[in-house]
């Protein structure tokens, strides 16, 4: 009788103890999850010259100049390793560095706004989780006007809206799961979508494709269009190119699509990837026939 004193109380400390340990590791690895269909890892690589993952420094050209990814790992000196989940939180919400200047949009925060408070914790739990690496950031190299922050307000003014993403109550799960998966997470639209002068997306030619995409290069059209889309592939078509790559004819994409494919597309678990192709398969037809053009 007294020995199971001390007895229940060690197993009842123990359970606790282990069910904080869980929770903290399913945060990270629920992160991890966010973290690959997010793709956060292809920008802030600069994998073309073996840079350590996260810590930054990789190109991205536009029409606008070229800007070069900052160190997102949790190296206190020259990563995010002081930020505060509020500091953190704003980036991705809001798009607001640390000193409450605003990113410029190359970072896709237009896309990531949408995602839920719970995937932004569970984000950050997993990049801390990650070993930091000290590398100083590259300031970017933009044409005046357009290196200006403060002119990026006005952008947002006009074409940032904040999330997070509102489930269609007139939809189901799936589908509702899928636009998550295509907007907020997988943010397809970013490359997909052709984009006016000021770099913004165009609203009615969602997924419809542009020759002027990421890098100069073309990006073809990925509405249910039968002519210039993707109308005429199955379900199943659509399911091997995200997760093996491969298109209906048997061609490898290259480009920036076999990056997606590999570090997100195909880590989607099944289900996930089902309702990414559903809400794929749902939109409007656009006919926009995509000149083909190699990223530079
Ligand atoms: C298409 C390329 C791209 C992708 C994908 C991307 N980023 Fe970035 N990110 C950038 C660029 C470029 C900047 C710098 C923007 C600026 O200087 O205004 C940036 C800035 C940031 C910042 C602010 C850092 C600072 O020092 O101010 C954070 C935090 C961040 N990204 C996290 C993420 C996370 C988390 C993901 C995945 C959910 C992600 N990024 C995906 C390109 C990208
Ligand atoms: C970083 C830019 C980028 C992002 C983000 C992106 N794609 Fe792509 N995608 C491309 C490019 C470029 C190609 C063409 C590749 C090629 O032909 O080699 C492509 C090709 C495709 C194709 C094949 C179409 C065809 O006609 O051959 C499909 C389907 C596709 N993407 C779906 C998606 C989906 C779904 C998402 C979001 C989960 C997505 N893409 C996100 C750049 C991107």
């Amino acid at each position: 009788m007294r020995a199971s004193i001390p007895l229940t109380l060690i197993s009842a400390l123990f359970a606790a103890s282990s069910a904080l340990g869980a929770s903290g590791d399913d945060a990270i690895a629920r992160g991890k999850y966010v973290f690959d269909a997010a793709d956060c890892v292809a920008c802030h690589t600069d994998a073309a010259n073996q840079g350590a993952p996260l810590a930054g420094g990789r190109r991205l050209d536009t029409p606008f100049g070229t800007f070069y990814s900052p160190n997102i790992t949790p190296d206190a000196a020259t990563g995010i390793g002081t930020w505060s989940d509020e500091e953190f939180f704003a980036a991705l919400r809001h798009g607001r560095t640390r000193d409450g200047s605003h990113l410029f949009p190359v970072f896709p925060y237009p896309s990531y706004s949408q995602l839920s408070d719970a995937d932004i914790a569970d984000l950050k739990a997993y990049l801390f989780s990650l070993p930091p690496v000290t590398r100083e950031n590259r300031p970017h190299e933009v044409r005046p006007p357009f290196g200006w922050r403060f002119l990026i307000a006005g952008w947002k003014a006009l074409y940032f809206t904040p999330g997070p993403f509102r489930p269609d109550t007139g939809k189901d799960d799936k589908w509702n799961r899928g636009a998550y998966l295509a907007t907020a997470l997988g943010h397809c639209g970013e490359c997909h979508t052709p984009r006016n002068a000021l770099g913004a997306p165009v609203a009615d030619q969602a997924l419809a494709g542009t020759s002027e995409g990421p890098d100069g290069g073309s990006v073809p059209n990925i509405t249910p269009d039968k002519e210039t889309g993707i109308g005429g592939w199955s379900e199943d078509d659509i399911d091997t190119l995200l997760s093996l790559g491969m298109t209906p004819d048997g061609d490898f994409v290259g480009a920036g699509m076999g990056e997606v494919v590999s570090n997100s597309t195909s880590k989607l678990t099944p289900a996930d990837r089902a309702a990414l192709i559903a809400y794929l398969k749902s939109l409007p037809a656009v006919s926009n026939q995509v000149a083909r053009k190699s990223a530079k």
